[in-house]
């Protein structure tokens, strides 16, 4: 039998936590669960069949009805590969106001505890409540942050975007909804190591965690 390794990447988008994840794992040697894609599977999945976004009923209904499976860093979505389809802007827009749904977040967190059974108990997951809500229990909780004007900055630089005016309002809508919504908001875990990311590079930021894990 093996020993649980569950290493939380939680924290707003911007702050290198996906690049961080995939890194971190390989160098770990262990799978790795991008958990926001699920939720943005789940937007593209209602918007595609043109439910009322803000009905929990309706979206919770299509949610239900849908398969969600990750492989490698590729997301399945009834059977399609949908990892481009997801990153689109449309879904960007409108993911927060899916994720809100308590509805959909109870599914969800159901696939992605179920991906951590069939994956051997020993991942690297990222998202925004995995060691608040997800996996309380998990062995190693990180809280990856950095200044809101670095995190445009990279996320234009991800997107091809020149205006990082417009990219900021953007983050700092969805930082707003993410951290207020009352279904697990966006938090850091009473337990998590917080690392702020502004003035490190991602190297840098793989090799701390890298050597927290190994420490304890
Ligand atoms: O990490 P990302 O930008 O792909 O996440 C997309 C959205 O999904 C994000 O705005 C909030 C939501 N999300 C969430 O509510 N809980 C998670 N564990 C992961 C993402």
């Amino acid at each position: 039998m093996t020993t649980d390794l569950i290493v939380t990447l939680d924290g707003p988008s911007g702050t290198g936590k996906s690049t961080v994840s995939r890194l971190l794992a390989r160098r770990l040697a262990i799978p790795y669960l991008d958990t926001g894609a699920f939720y943005r599977a789940a937007t593209l999945a209602a918007l595609a069949a043109g439910a009322d976004l803000s009905d929990a009923e309706d979206v919770g209904r299509i949610v239900a009805e849908a398969e969600f499976s990750q492989r490698g860093d590729r997301m399945i979505l009834n059977g399609e590969d949908v990892s481009e389809t997801i990153r689109s802007a449309e879904v960007t827009l409108h993911v927060s106001e899916v994720s809100a749904h308590p509805s959909v977040r109870a599914l969800l967190v159901g696939h992605q505890r179920a991906w951590l059974d069939a994956n051997g108990r020993q991942a690297v997951v990222e998202g925004r409540d995995i060691g608040s809500v997800v996996f309380p229990n998990a062995s190693h909780k990180i809280y990856l942050d950095a200044r809101p004007e670095v995190r445009a900055a990279r996320r234009a630089d991800q997107v091809g975007d020149k205006d990082t005016t417009e990219v900021l309002a953007d983050i700092q809508r969805r930082d707003h909804l993410d951290s207020t919504r009352a279904a697990s908001p966006l938090t850091i875990p009473d337990d998590a190591i917080v690392l702020d990311t502004s003035d490190l590079d991602i190297d840098q930021v793989v090799d701390r965690i890298v050597a927290l894990v190994a420490d304890s």
